[in-house]
């Protein structure tokens, strides 16, 4: 598997969730899946940029696209604080991730079209693979030393 391809597969899990988020018939089940998706975001968010942007951020070719997309991810964050601090009762929490969604959905779409495309033209085929590995890793340290809450 390249670095693509795992990054897709991460991109179909937090897609996954934010239907569950959506679907779920009761806010307490609704707060469960956010849970789980602001782990995987915020896992998916900080490993990939430690290996996948941090690759990238050494050419000319794909520096600047990087930095756009680390203030994506930056908002990223925000939304996903923003939402942890508003009540379960109030009406706003349900806007909150829809606009969170909304954003994500955008960044992935840049990160998959445009992002990729460059990549593609800066890293050799070991390097794509082998950033697989380097981002498995990275998710494992992570788990292991801090907490995505
Ligand atoms: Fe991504
Ligand atoms: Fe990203």
């Amino acid at each position: 598997m390249n670095i693509y391809t795992y990054l897709k597969k991460d991109h179909q899990k937090v897609a996954a969730l934010f239907d569950e988020i959506i679907n779920a018939n009761s806010q307490t089940k609704r707060e469960s899946f956010f849970r789980d998706l602001k782990k995987e975001l915020l896992l998916h968010a900080e490993s990939e940029h430690a290996t996948f942007y941090k690759a990238l951020k050494s050419y000319p070719e794909t520096k600047e696209i990087v930095q756009h997309a680390d203030k994506e991810h930056a908002e990223v964050k925000e939304y996903l604080d923003r939402i942890s601090d508003c009540s379960r009762e109030n009406a706003e929490w349900l806007v909150l991730v829809g606009e969170l969604k909304h954003s994500v959905e955008h960044h992935v779409e840049e990160e998959e079209s445009e992002m990729f495309k460059k990549a593609r033209s800066v890293l050799d085929e070991e390097t794509e693979k082998r950033l697989v590995n380097d981002m498995e890793g990275y998710k494992e340290k992570l788990l292991a030393t801090k907490k995505l809450e």
